[in-house]
């Protein structure tokens, strides 16, 4: 696509000729809009109608799907091929779902019997924690489990421990671990017990700043209140580096692994989802893996008219690279997604957040948009006054369940009814002549009503999706994050990008491994520039020691 293909110019086209008015007057025009795009699919209702599109516009979205070869490139990632072509692996998380029995091959070698043996193996630990047959190192049960990693070894089982509290088991209290600047493990430290707490480190490379500064932090804890030999009891690590589990002391049973061709984003369905595991016990975790399967099968078979991630992605791109819209924002009704966003965050800006095609070359096109979110109804009184009124362009996906996630089922009627409100409201906006005949009634003078009229209108036209669905379930959860990864990827085939490394995150890690000496003075300071030595020589003026 860096020569831009026949549907994105007549889609160029298409979008300049507005595509049929004011998203308003395209359901005035169609009582049966809501029918015409709208898909319920797999448990999930994905109602897409508050976009500014009409039969022509998927029609020459799905072409575009069909010019950047989308069905041979889905093909590719279900059957091993090299997804990530700039470290030349396999993007295989769905292996790690794959629930049917089939083969699942990374080069010649069938990853299956490795996935499912790491599975029984975290079974057979989490099981043995929750029957208090597994122990810390004096003989007492594990009651804190404490999972310490970053970015993809952290968000994913974060968001879903939170999203799933609802099933918690109550004997075991999961915390987490993840900022480098000491706060989360001080606070954790403080108030577990060295012989009842299990810690799971997880980094896929055990190089980790963050991770490993945490980690031994912990290590030097358990230390100070038991011994050295009680490491090999109360730490648990994932990791595909050997080497350096062996010289923090994990015991060769306590291991699990990740394989390469996982990436750290889409891991949490491997033994990275542990923490998830211990929270809401095997089974669930088991129903989170069986949803995302579920939506697996459906994002290789449907027909891509029907097909959510293949849809969701294609919305996004119009209004990404037709609308101008440079941002989604993520709105969960339901206060157990609270943490979806930042997890949407990593997945869709770490994968797609790219500016150069797959074969290197500058893209001339939009990438990623912006991705934010806050849940609703919370969000409304914060940010919604610059979706209804401010002058950016975004997208918003609204989430929510049907059926409440607490036992007040009239409050989460009460977010059901806010968040399509929401929707409606930033569709259809308020006119003028709406504001006008409201402040009429209210016997304003003419003079005020003149003045207040702008303050009030809402010009609407601003796209929206909603899923809903019956409950925030494990397999529907499992669902959801799958829907979202296939569409990332679907949208990273458009862009012709690649979705599965990440070297923009590099750069500023080295650097930070330069100036970190410099600070506690271990390295001279000539080095860096001079803005950083001014910055350097104020923070040495306001050290307390
Ligand atoms: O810095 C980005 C990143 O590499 C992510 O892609 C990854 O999820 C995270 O760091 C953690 O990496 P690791 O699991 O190797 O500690």
């Amino acid at each position: 696509m860096a020569e831009r293909s026949k549907a994105w110019k007549a889609l160029e086209r298409h979008a300049e000729e507005r595509c049929g008015g004011s998203l308003r007057d395209l359901f005035d025009r169609d009582p049966h809009r809501f029918e015409r795009f709208s898909l319920k699919q797999e448990g999930l209702l994905f109602d897409y109608s508050r976009h500014p599109v009409t039969d022509e516009t998927m029609r020459l979205l799905l072409a575009l799907g069909g010019e950047m070869g989308l069905a041979d490139r889905i093909e590719g990632l279900f059957s091993g091929e090299s997804a990530n072509n700039t470290e030349c692996r396999p993007a295989l998380h769905v292996a790690l779902r794959n629930r049917s029995g089939r083969p699942m091959p990374a080069g010649s070698k069938n990853v299956m019997p490795q996935v499912e043996a790491e599975l029984a193996k975290m079974r057979e630990l989490v099981d043995a924690v929750h029957a208090g047959s597994f122990t810390g190192s004096t003989g007492r049960r594990i009651t804190d489990v404490v999972n310490i990693g970053i970015g993809g070894s952290d968000l994913g089982a974060v968001m879903a421990v939170e999203a799933l509290a609802r099933f918690r088991k109550s004997d075991i209290r999961t915390h987490f671990v993840s900022n480098v600047d000491g706060v989360q493990i001080s606070d954790v430290l403080g108030i577990v017990h060295a012989e009842t707490t299990l810690f799971i480190v997880c980094s896929k490379s055990f190089t980790t700043l963050e991770t490993m500064i945490n980690a031994r932090q912990a290590r030097d804890w358990l230390i100070t209140q038991r011994s050295e030999a009680a490491v090999t009891r109360h730490f648990v690590a994932v990791s595909v580096n050997a080497g350096a589990m062996d010289e923090f002391g994990i015991a060769s049973d306590l291991r699990f692994a990740i394989w390469d061709w996982v990436g750290g984003r889409y891991s949490l369905w491997s033994a990275v989802g542990l923490a998830i595991a211990f929270a809401v016990g095997m089974d669930h975790f088991e129903r989170l893996l069986a949803g995302a399967h579920a939506m697996d099968e459906h994002f290789r078979r449907a027909p891509f008219e029907r097909n959510l991630p293949v849809i969701a992605a294609l919305l996004g791109v119009w209004n990404v690279n037709f609308q101008d819209a440079g941002s989604l924002v993520i709105l969960p009704y339901d206060q157990r997604l609270h943490r979806f966003p930042a997890y949407l965050q990593q997945l869709e800006m770490e994968s797609n957040g790219k500016r150069v095609t797959r074969d290197g070359e500058p893209v001339e096109w939009q990438t990623c948009p912006i991705v934010w979110g806050e849940p609703g109804s919370n969000a409304q009184h914060s940010f919604y006054q610059l979706l209804h009124q401010g002058t950016r362009r975004f997208a918003a996906d609204f989430i929510v369940p049907v059926n409440a996630s607490s036992d007040f089922q009239q409050q989460q009627d009460l977010a059901l009814a806010n968040c399509l409100a929401q929707a409606e409201a930033l569709m259809g906006g308020q006119t003028e002549a709406d504001v006008v005949t409201h402040l009429e009634r209210q016997a304003l003078d003419a003079g005020d009503i003149a003045r207040l009229a702008p303050h009030k209108v809402h010009p609407g036209d601003r796209p929206s999706s909603i899923y809903m669905f019956p409950q925030l379930d494990s397999e529907t959860l499992g669902k959801l994050i799958a829907l979202y990864e296939h569409k990332v990827f679907v949208q990273s085939v458009i862009w012709n990008i690649n979705a599965f490394d990440q070297w923009g995150v590099e750069l500023g890690k080295k650097l930070a491994a330069r100036v970190a000496p410099a600070i506690t003075g271990e390295s001279a300071r000539e080095a860096l520039s001079s803005q950083l030595r001014s910055l350097l020589k104020i923070a040495d003026g306001w050290r307390d020691q």
